[in-house]
């Protein structure tokens, strides 16, 4: 009798130190926004209690989890600062949709519509974020005076941040902007406007280093993916393009004093009916900014207006170039395995700087066509060398 009463109290004071000890120790906290007052019915206001699990989140050192249950969340424009937040593991697990307001004046002067800035160690996934920026394009095409619009999800000056299997649909500027950041992981994406929405570049990177995208598929008005100055280090894999303007190192060299492009790969791309292939811009302006070390490996192209291009001479309206000539110094870029169709005749052009010329371009295994026919390479002040097969035959 006594050792059978003995037994089970034993094993349940194991248990109940298991138990203390999981909580403290191991398992995340989770902040459910519906718990926390948020409404997936799409038309109440969400925003405080996305910050409200925020909050709690930074509040704690433990792996934080802040779980968005299948619905649709309006959200008006929220910052996620991390100044004073002691958690350096938040993730976002998003199993509904976030939706921005309706009316575009109602962010569309803030900039930004879902922002984290000072941030370390933040993951974003799943989910679909729907910019609804249909009403500011349509008030952009029509030339009338607009707000400039939010770009759907930012991160500024963060460092460890992982973006996965996240959608972004109709975002009113930019879908995903990533600046002055280091060790981005982004992957799985999925980037949804029209072919004719102003501005709303799928992926844009800049003054940040690190940075991986990875298994996307990119659709949208402007660049599908676009480097700005002071990026080094990125790599991009495996990534379709369409519709678009392609990949884009630039524009750079809009600034005298600039931080240049380094070490960019950009590897396994498909595009399809997009304005350019994989594009080099600068400004036709003084600067002392830079591209190099780039490798474009393994292409396909389908039907894109310029498969291959390096365009030195930016100047929108053809205002503020004086001497229009680039200060931006391209070099060491390299073409590897790039084939399929142009739809135009100039397939691959390097129009580079006549104080600046291009050098040290090289193109290795390039073929491209036009209407089943040859295409044309044009060039001006670019030097390089082709190797492997080259068509059309190398200008260089
Ligand atoms: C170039 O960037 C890759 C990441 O994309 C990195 O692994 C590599 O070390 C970098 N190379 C140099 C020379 O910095």
């Amino acid at each position: 009798m006594a050792r059978s009463i003995f037994v089970p109290s034993v094993m349940i004071m194991m248990m109940m130190m298991a138990i203390s000890l999981g909580s403290s120790e191991a398992g995340p906290s989770t902040y459910n926004v519906v718990s926390l007052g948020a409404k997936g019915d799409g038309k109440t206001d969400s925003t405080k209690a996305f910050l409200a699990a925020w909050s709690s989140a930074c509040g704690s050192a433990d792996h934080a989890i802040i779980y968005v249950p299948p619905g649709r969340f309006l959200l008006r424009n929220v910052d996620f600062n991390g100044k004073g937040c002691k958690n350096k593991d938040i993730s976002f697990q998003i199993a509904g949709t976030l939706v921005a307001p309706s009316d575009y004046q109602a962010i569309g002067s803030s900039g930004n519509w879902i922002f984290f800035q000072d941030v370390n160690g933040v993951s974003f996934s799943g989910g679909v974020l729907d910019g609804q920026g249909t009403g500011l394009w349509d008030c952009k095409n029509s030339g009338r005076s607009c707000p400039i619009g939010a770009t759907t999800l930012e991160f500024s000056n963060s460092n460890n941040i992982k973006i996965a299997g996240v959608t972004s649909l109709n975002s009113q500027m930019f879908h995903i902007v990533i600046n002055g950041c280091n060790d981005v992981k982004i992957q799985g994406v999925k980037v949804t406007a029209s072919g004719n929405s102003p501005n709303t570049d799928g992926i844009h990177v800049q003054q940040s280093s690190a940075v991986s995208i990875l298994n996307s598929k990119i659709g949208t008005g402007d660049d599908c993916i676009s480097i700005g100055p002071g990026t080094t280090n990125l790599w991009i894999e495996n990534v379709a393009c369409g519709p678009g303007h392609g990949i884009s190192i630039g524009s750079l060299g809009k600034e005298l004093n600039e931080a240049g492009v380094q070490n960019v790969t950009v590897k396994t791309t498909t595009f399809k009916g997009t304005q350019n292939g994989l594009r080099i811009k600068s400004w036709g302006r003084p600067s002392n900014g830079f591209a190099k070390n780039i490798l474009f490996q393994h292409a396909v192209m389908v039907d894109v207006e310029n498969p291959i291009l390096i365009d030195q001479n930016y100047c929108p309206d053809h205002k503020g170039c004086p001497g229009q000539m680039s200060g931006v110094k391209v070099s060491d870029v390299t073409y590897q395995d790039v084939h399929g169709t142009s739809a135009t005749e100039v397939a691959v052009k390097f129009d580079c700087s006549s104080g600046n010329p291009c050098s040290r371009i090289k193109l290795e295994d390039v073929k491209l066509t036009y209407k089943n026919q040859a295409a044309e390479a044009s060039c001006s002040h670019a030097e390089g060398t082709a190797s492997g097969l080259v068509q059309p035959s190398s200008c260089l």
